[in-house]
């Protein structure tokens, strides 16, 4: 297992998201599982990663594709077994892959003992977990609050004794009361059963909605809000570090933390606290060379003054991918702008998915990868709405499965050897060309990028270096230095442009055109 800048593997790793649903089926079923990700662990290795990061995979209802946990110590039966999953984990690090499992500690499954338990005994311990409130009104039927639910909609459901719980998600996902002693001590638990079967990382989902204010004020433009990054969140994460320190090996808690304030959002990164957060600022921002540039100098700025390393994702299970998004005439990101169905140039968003790759892979922290996103896959923006499955469509309007689609592995149709049945979500036909066999062998696909790009990572001395310094070539144009010699260059201005001198071109996104870097291609380069 390799770091490249000397420092812990987090700082720098290269970590892929699997979405086990998706990746690969072993069993026949139409639905991933983990036999099928260790059939196809050979991918991983020959991609170069450094880890992976498991979305949940616990027992669950699947209210919110297992964002409804049931059961932190077990294993979906669609999934597999525990005993798969230790498995999963001791192959993984024999190929020099870590892993990194997904913790949900705002919510629960509503189908957990703890809740079953409190629903049923209103005198049950167990309601302290939760947020159970009287309601408004003179008989209570109004809602405690007005608050609107992180995918829309309404955040209180009535139970049967007349009380009121709050969801800041869908009704079978309660929010956790992380007030309480048993459930903070519940999660440290949680962590070493995870640590104890050694894997490397936690991702902390929705790691800055923990906390509530007890008073259950409304939510109002200029008053501290009542659920976001509250300061009690981050002695949990103390909590956390301490249970994290105890291990051998470099464990590391990386948080889920959308936050438009840099500031608040360095502080989960402080020495004690959290060792990473997703940085989702250049993942929102446009295809526009002064905003990414200013994102960039944001999020490197904001990490430097707490000692974090910086890290870089274009795409995940939640947004739509970022080959669609940048085919767009508007390539911004944001869950409030619905832009499902406008016009979308493949072409030009894959090229640009291919110079984002190299952006991504050569600045300064690590890099998270989305599986498909070394295929190129695109938004299957095709899926009948009777097939949607996220609990967020009915409440925004938007479904996230178009970017949840199983991958395609080889042949010449669906299910492109995903699976033996029809997958759980439709593979586009299109896909034919971007399976992994097909993209295998051929120097000019998206994997065979990535693939170089990882392994470059690896080898330059440049990328290993903790700074970068900008290089002002042109107004529309990205360029920055890693170390003394390694530059990498992505025009984003319409127009081809004449390479600064350089010894070498070590990748290039594109065909160059002589010494000139066409548009929408970036290209790494050896100085001279
Ligand atoms: C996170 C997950 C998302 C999930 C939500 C609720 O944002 O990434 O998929 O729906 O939390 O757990
Ligand atoms: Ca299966």
């Amino acid at each position: 297992m390799s770091t490249t800048d000397g420092g812990p593997w987090w700082r720098s790793a290269v970590i892929y998201q699997v979405y086990p649903r998706s990746f690969a089926d072993a069993n026949g079923d139409g639905i991933g599982d983990i036999d099928g990700i260790r059939a196809h662990l050979g991918h991983l290795r020959d991609l170069g990663i450094d880890a992976i990061w498991m979305s949940p995979w616990y027992p669950s209802p699947m209210a919110d594709a297992g964002y409804d946990v049931a059961d932190f110590r077990d294993i979906d039966p669609v999934f597999g077994t525990l005993a798969g999953a230790e498995a999963l984990v001791e192959e993984a690090h024999a190929v020099g892959i870590r892993m990194i499992v997904d913790i949900v500690p705002n919510h629960i499954s509503s189908e957990h003992p703890w809740f079953k338990a409190a629903l049923a005994a209103p005198s049950a311990k167990e309601r302290d977990y939760f947020w159970f409130r009287p309601g408004r009104g003179a008989n209570g039927d109004e809602m405690p609050t007005d608050w609107r639910g992180e995918f829309g909609g309404t955040t209180w459901t009535r139970t049967p004794d007349g009380l009121w719980y709050l969801h800041l998600f869908t009704p079978e996902q309660p929010d956790l009361n992380w007030d309480h002693p048993d459930v903070r001590a519940e999660f440290e638990s949680i962590l070493r059963f995870w640590f104890d079967r050694g894997v490397d990382g936690i991702r902390i989902d929705s790691a800055a909605l923990l906390f509530k204010d007890k008073d259950l004020p409304e939510v109002r433009d200029g008053a501290p809000h009542p659920f976001h990054d509250l300061d009690e969140v981050h002695d949990v994460y103390r909590a956390w570090r301490r249970v994290a320190d105890s291990y051998d090996g470099d464990r590391a808690l990386i948080g889920e933390v959308w936050m438009p304030d840099v500031e608040r959002f360095a502080n989960y990164l402080r020495p004690d606290e959290l060792h990473a957060a997703f940085n989702f600022d250049l993942l929102g921002c446009a295809w526009d060379p002064a905003l990414m540039r200013a994102s960039i100098d944001r999020t490197l700025d904001a990490h430097a003054a707490v000692g974090a390393p910086a890290t870089w994702v274009l795409s995940n299970h939640d947004v739509t991918r970022h080959v669609t998004r940048y085919g767009r005439e508007d390539t911004t990101f944001s869950f409030d702008n619905n832009l499902d169905g406008t016009p979308v140039d493949l072409e030009l968003g894959t090229r640009r998915a291919r110079a984002a790759a190299l952006l991504s892979l050569s600045l300064p922290g690590a890099t998270y990868l989305y599986q498909g996103d070394e295929l190129g896959l695109w938004e299957n923006e095709n899926i009948p709405p009777s097939s949607f499955q996220d609990p967020m469509w009915a409440r925004r309007g938007h479904s996230r499965d178009g970017c949840r689609v199983p991958l395609p592995w080889s042949g010449d149709e669906p299910p492109f050897g995903f699976s033996t049945a029809s997958p759980w979500l439709p593979q586009p036909p299109e896909w034919k060309g971007l399976t992994v066999e097909a993209q295998t062998g051929d120097p000019n696909s998206m994997l065979s990028l990535y693939r170089s790009a990882i392994a470059l990572r690896r080898e330059e001395p440049g990328l290993h270096r903790a700074e970068m310094a900008w290089l002002d070539l042109h107004p529309q144009v990205l360029a920055y230095c890693r170390g003394a010699n390694f530059a990498c260059v992505v025009n984003m201005s319409g127009a081809s442009i004449p390479l600064p001198d350089h010894e070498t071109s070590l990748l290039a996104s594109g065909p160059l055109d002589g010494d000139r870097l066409p548009p929408d291609t970036a290209v790494w380069l050896r100085l001279s």
